[in-house]
């Protein structure tokens, strides 16, 4: 048990009144002195030490987590959050020789060539005042949701999914509102609800996509939004077929203020069709398709549509901030979209990470091993201790996500991405799996 004296005093923490505070909390985090999990102290002793009432300390606290610098930890206290919105040192290297499965992005081989698409773009200076989304990028979009069901009354393009899903959900909500979300879901979503001021309400995931009785759960506490990814799910795989969706349409019925954000960061590659809960009915929903998995990231480019009123809000207000997203970069976007050759790399594409992501589930099956991966690029992997078994991969040689910080209630996994991975590498991963997940029962086999 922690006495008094053995916690660290972190007298850097300073000041008289709530802002002071804050600001110092804030500082020593930037400044790497308190790193993610740390705790801060308790708001009585911290008060006394400064000679401040705890009112004045909790409302420090409670500036901090609105803004997702911190998160309450319970009976545990007020802990730095996994990831703070300041600019921090980022996770270290990995040694030499280290296979990276970590990174859940393409593989830079299946995307489209960057320098053949900059000779086709079209060198027309542009400058203000312009149709904020090009008219060609329009018409390949609209193309291509409407072939997935998509209804399409009017687009806006934002710089990536997460940029579109923040859009979508300041369109609709305040701090202290609270988000239904995927469990297991995509961190930076999380660390974005957390930034935002939201609070995440978990809604499980199997193979399917989002459980409806999870999904009616999370509504009935009280949510403004529900945040979704219901095709290569990240990190699960998951993809919601006919029966599912029209479950959850049941369950979103008796919501019909909830506002249902589809994030479809993977789009045309997911290795599943597009898929969407919006609906004649449904009044309050948005569709976010990022081209960031087959053009690629860099890009920094999604396309969004939904209701009118949440489009024209998203339009609105990027209209009186930063206006538009580059047309040069949307322009990149429709010459990629439009190469000669796109269709068949496309479909390289979907085809190479299906074999990838077989390669590995397979052989997890045949080690009887369970994994997730009906779709998408990673593989997510049930273990009992997510941390012990990421640490003896890299010991083998293999980087891989601890499951922790994609999952809410969700149980421990790991997840490992195939984009690159070769199917020649996956008898060996996956026999490296096996071995970290029962070290004992091997060493005793071999
Ligand atoms: C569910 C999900 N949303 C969003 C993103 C990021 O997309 P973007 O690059 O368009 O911001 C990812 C990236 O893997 C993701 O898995």
């Amino acid at each position: 048990m922690l006495t008094a004296m053995s916690e660290p005093e972190l007298d850097f923490i300073a000041g008289a009144t709530a802002t002071e505070i804050a600001d110092s909390v804030e500082r020593a985090v930037r400044q790497a002195r308190l790193g993610p999990g740390d705790r801060l102290p308790p708001i009585r002793r911290l008060g006394l030490r400064l000679g401040v009432s705890p009112t004045t300390v909790a409302a420090a606290y409670g500036r901090l987590r609105a803004r997702g610098v911190v998160t309450a930890r319970g009976r545990g206290g007020t802990a730095v959050a996994d990831r703070p919105p300041l600019p921090v040192a980022g996770p270290p290297a990995f040694p030499p020789g280290v296979r990276d499965l970590t990174q859940g992005g393409p593989d830079p081989a299946l995307l489209p060539p960057l320098a053949a698409a900059l000779a086709r773009l079209d060198r027309r200076p542009h400058l203000y005042g312009e149709d904020p989304v090009l008219p060609e990028l329009a018409a390949l979009a609209t193309a291509q949701l409407e072939a997935d069901g998509v209804p399409v009354a009017g687009l806006a393009v934002v710089g990536g999914a997460l940029d579109g899903v923040e859009r979508i959900l300041q369109a609709h909500l305040r701090p202290g509102d609270r988000v239904a979300m995927d469990d297991p879901g995509f961190p930076p979503a999380l660390d974005l609800l957390r930034a935002m001021g939201l609070r995440p309400e978990p809604v499980p995931v199997d193979d399917d996509g989002p459980l409806p009785e999870g999904l009616a759960g999370a509504l009935a506490a009280g949510c403004g939004a529900f945040v979704t990814t219901l095709r290569a799910q990240n990190p699960t795989g998951a993809v919601a077929g006919p029966a599912r969706l029209e479950e959850l349409g049941r369950v979103l019925e008796a919501h019909p203020q909830v506002v249902v954000v589809e994030d479809d960061h993977a789009g045309p590659v997911a290795g599943a069709p597009g898929v969407t809960l919006a609906g004649a009915d449904r009044p309050c929903w948005a569709h976010v398709r990022s081209v960031s998995k087959w053009l690629g990231p860099d890009l920094r480019l999604a396309v969004l549509t939904g209701d009118p009123q949440t489009v024209a809000r998203v339009q609105g207000r990027q209209l009186v901030g930063t206006g538009w997203v580059s047309h040069v970069l949307q322009g990149l976007a429709v010459a990629m979209w439009s190469a000669p050759g796109g269709t068949a790399l496309l479909e390289r594409g979907r085809e190479t990470y299906r074999r990838r992501r077989e390669a590995l589930a397979g052989a997890l099956a045949a080690g009887g091993i369970e994994a997730h991966a009906r779709s998408g690029m990673n593989v997510w992997v049930p273990v009992a201790d997510e941390g012990a078994v990421t640490r003896r991969l890299l010991d083998a040689g293999w980087a891989v996500l601890a499951g922790e910080r994609f999952r809410q209630r969700s149980q421990p996994a790991i997840r490992v991405t195939v984009s690159t991975l070769e199917v020649t590498e996956a008898d060996r991963l996956a026999d490296d799996i096996g071995a970290a997940m029962a070290p004992r029962r091997r060493t005793r086999l071999a």
